[in-house]
């Protein structure tokens, strides 16, 4: 056994894995030059990367990919993705096409509100604390000024502070319900500030209020907290075009692809286990796109699976139709993101993917999120319905282990010939690969 370490997080970046190595590393040389191979030349950037969290050893990288082609209500995007897994990229860039030629995405922003919450306890009587928020009320927005002062100048600020009552759910138990409007910047920290002065003023305010008692007066404040459930954050993305020009496939038609396509929907609709399974595709999506953008993907993909459930049963956050021989296939996700503030401005790659989307408004990102996470589904429904999606996990399976095995430029080219024809696994290749050195 070893002893717990004090004061960790004081030691050098050697002495860290100095340590490391000691302790957990049995001394591996070649484990620390893992490490460090990942470090960057650039002694400023590896330290920007060092400071963006707390004990930093390395840097890990995730690959930085592109999907040409989106056509977004009339704009021809290329979009940035950070994502490890293969045929993401290409499904995406693949959907983009075929609906670059059919009219491409239209995307609306719903609303834009977000939510923060004072969680607290209040043991006494409700109308005496109605009274009192009353007064307070427009005090609390007075006091937050000096910290929405700047949004407000954009436009944004605090839109509305509610009196909750949750008794019903837990004894004393009250909220603050509030609802912000942040513009361009995710707002987490504007939020949290402003929860924090409304928290203190709650408090103090309580403690002179004539009307309390001395029970009254005593406020516990639990939590002042943003809500990553932001429901009243919307957008919307679609796709449509006549039934005529659906399919690209020489052996289905467009209804029948649509017949296809709408019962696939409709299972992800109304069964649980798929239902998670096609919106995990979604947020291949979502997540490569959001992360790409320095954005918080955590936030993004927890406010979304509740949103997914939010009629009491966990759901499909993709629909579609077929009206007057017009197939429509679209989404409506709850997101949260900015393009100012945060990474935005300080990660060089998250720059660089802003730049990419043409600096894009928190609206436009929005709209661009939702539509990778439209195309992602897109592309992996219609690879399951019809050639299923091991074809093209297993052609970059193939390169992965082409790759591991440092096979050449003509011994890939002559091992992706020979698999054209024939099914893919480990060791199949191994094999393949084998008897062509040998020859
Ligand atoms: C794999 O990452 C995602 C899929 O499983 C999504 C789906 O089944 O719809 C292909």
């Amino acid at each position: 056994m070893t002893e717990p370490v004090a004061g960790f997080s004081k030691f050098s970046k050697e002495e860290k894995i100095q340590w490391l190595s000691n302790l957990y590393l049995n001394n591996d040389s070649e484990a620390v030059k893992v490490l460090k191979q990942y470090w960057n030349e650039d002694e400023k950037l590896q330290q920007l990367h060092d400071e963006f969290t707390e004990n930093t050893i390395s840097n890990f990288y995730l690959p930085f990919g592109l999907a040409p082609n989106f056509l977004i209500n009339g704009n021809l995007l290329a979009i940035p993705m950070a994502i490890e897994e293969s045929s993401v990229i290409a499904a995406a860039s693949k959907a983009a096409k075929f609906w670059g030629s059919r009219g491409g995405f239209k995307a609306t922003v719903l609303n834009t509100k977000k939510v923060g919450q004072v969680h607290f306890i209040y043991n006494g009587d409700f109308r005496k604390f109605e009274s009192f928020f009353k007064e307070l009320k427009p005090r609390l927005l007075d006091a937050v000024k000096p910290i929405t002062k700047n949004m407000e100048k954009r436009g944004g600020g605090v839109l509305e502070i509610e009196l909750k009552d949750k008794t019903a759910a837990l004894e004393n138990y009250y909220q603050l319900h509030c609802n912000f409007d942040t513009r361009d910047s995710m707002g987490a920290n504007f939020i949290n500030s402003c929860l924090e002065k409304f928290a203190e003023m709650l408090q103090n305010e309580a403690q002179n209020y004539a009307d309390f008692t001395a029970e009254e007066k005593d406020i516990e404040i639990l939590m002042s907290i943003l809500s990553n459930y932001v429901p009243e954050c919307l957008v919307r993305a679609e796709v449509s075009c006549p039934l005529d020009e659906l399919s690209d496939s020489p052996e289905l038609d467009g209804q029948e692809f649509a017949d296809k396509f709408l019962r696939a929907i409709r299972i992800a609709e109304i069964e649980k286990y798929r239902a998670v399974t096609h919106n995990k595709g979604i947020m291949n999506g979502v997540d490569a796109v959001v992360l790409a953008t320095g954005n918080d993907f955590r936030a993004v993909e927890a406010g979304i699976h509740a949103y997914a459930s939010k009629d009491g049963q966990y759901t499909s956050l993709t629909h579609a139709s077929v009206e007057n021989e017009i197939f429509k296939f679209w989404i409506e996700i709850p997101l949260a993101l900015g393009t100012v503030g945060g990474l935005t401005s300080l990660h060089p790659l998250v720059k660089l993917a802003l730049q990419i989307l043409q600096k894009p408004s928190a609206e436009d990102l929005m709209k661009i999120v939702a539509v990778a996470g439209l195309a992602q589904n897109f592309g992996a429904v219609k690879s399951l319905i019809t050639t299923g999606i091991q074809q093209g996990h297993m052609k970059m399976h193939l390169m992965n282990i082409l790759n591991q095995q440092q096979a050449t430029p003509q011994e890939k080219e002559t091992i992706i010939d020979y698999f054209r024809k024939n099914t893919v696994s480990h060791n199949s290749v191994i094999d393949q690969l084998e008897k062509l050195r040998q020859q």
